[in-house]
């Protein structure tokens, strides 16, 4: 039989999960290894889930032997910035080391094709944050997690050189919303993204929003961020897939919209959905976050049949609203 299983590592976690589900809903063979250690068992919608870690190689060479599986998906890692400054090894072992070792049971099992979750904070801060970010861009991380997932790209670019497996790296820019049908979405504990907190000021789970800086060379002073709906860059992966399986090289893309929102323009979509105004107060800037990051992103559109769908800042807000009333039903 031919090899045909994805395997996601991550898969029950918020943006594995909507992979998972675009993945299952397209007929995909699909197989999930997760530690649970943030993932919900109740958010993989489709395939086996397997509780387990990337760093376990035993388990890893089982299940890409017994599921035949000939593509991964690698979401499985930590992703809290502040996290990474605290506890950086946490961050090397797991983003790193792990990844280390799937890649090696990869190579040594033929697999032919990965697909990886990076990020902007590869870029870190950007010197000229008045263009784009493109993906020749100098990368120089801030914090232990961007350079954890930076060094999983350059493992990632070396083993290209070294055997088959072709990869596509994903950087990610802000990444919200929820799944529109309502099933899946962001249950991230103590948040700190912008829109997931705003939807829980707005539906009194939190007393008030705090913008981190009013001062920044932005047209009004607070930060400005390429956010990409969830679903949307769900389905850029299984762009990539195809893309890989029509014998595309080894490559590199931002993945985001191409254009900017800023903290106050995030605050107005909020009020404007949930028809009254949140609570907000001001405070200087928070450490380690520069002024604006948008994504260039030509090369994701020439290189992928991707057509974004959710590409409107209502339409995320709005979802991260309807999905977080959800919450509170559970
Ligand atoms: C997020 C990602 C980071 C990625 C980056 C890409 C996480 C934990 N972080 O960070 O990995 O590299 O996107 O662009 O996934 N803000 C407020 N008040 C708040 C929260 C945020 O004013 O309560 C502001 C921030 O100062 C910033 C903007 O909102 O200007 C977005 O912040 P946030 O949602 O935390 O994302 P990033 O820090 O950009």
């Amino acid at each position: 039989m031919a090899k045909s299983s994805i395997l996601v590592t991550g898969g029950a976690g918020y943006i594995g999960s909507h992979v998972v589900k675009l993945l299952g809903e397209r007929g995909e063979r699909v197989v999930v290894l997760d530690d649970l250690s943030t993932g919900n068992r109740d958010a993989v919608l489709f395939g086996e889930l397997i509780e387990g870690n990337t760093a376990d190689t035993a388990l890893v060479e089982k299940i890409l032997q017994d599921h035949e599986v000939d593509t991964v998906m690698h979401f499985a890692a930590h992703t809290i910035v502040p996290e990474s400054v605290e506890n950086p090894l946490k961050y090397y072992r797991n983003n790193t080391a792990a990844t280390r070792n799937l890649l090696e049971c990869c190579q040594n099992a033929d697999i032919r094709n990965f697909i990886f979750s990076s990020t902007a904070a590869t870029y870190g801060i950007p010197q000229d944050d008045t263009s784009p970010c493109i993906e020749t861009t100098a990368t120089a991380p801030i914090n232990p997690y961007g350079m954890s997932k930076l060094m999983s790209e350059h493992m990632l670019h070396d083993l290209s050189e070294a055997c088959d497996m072709k990869h596509v790296i994903l950087r990610y820019f802000n990444v919200a919303g929820s799944d529109p049908d309502g099933k899946i979405g962001q249950s991230t504990k103590n948040a700190t993204l912008l829109i997931k907190v705003a939807a829980e000021v707005a539906l009194g789970k939190r007393e008030q929003l705090t913008i981190f800086g009013t001062d920044y060379p932005t047209p009004d002073g607070t930060g400005v961020r390429d956010y990409i709906h969830v679903s949307d860059l769900a389905s850029a992966h299984l762009s990539a897939l195809d893309y890989l399986r029509n014998g595309g090289k080894s490559t590199l893309l931002n993945c985001g919209y191409g254009k900017g929102f800023s903290v106050r323009q995030v605050v107005d979509s909020i009020d404007r959905i949930h028809g009254e105004k949140i609570n907000v107060v001001e405070q200087p800037r928070r450490a380690g976050d520069p002024p604006s990051l948008i994504a260039g992103v030509d090369k994701i559109h020439q290189t992928l049949d991707w057509k974004p769908q959710f590409d409107d800042l209502d339409k995320i807000v709005d979802s991260s609203l309807q999905w977080e009333r959800k919450l509170m039903e559970k």
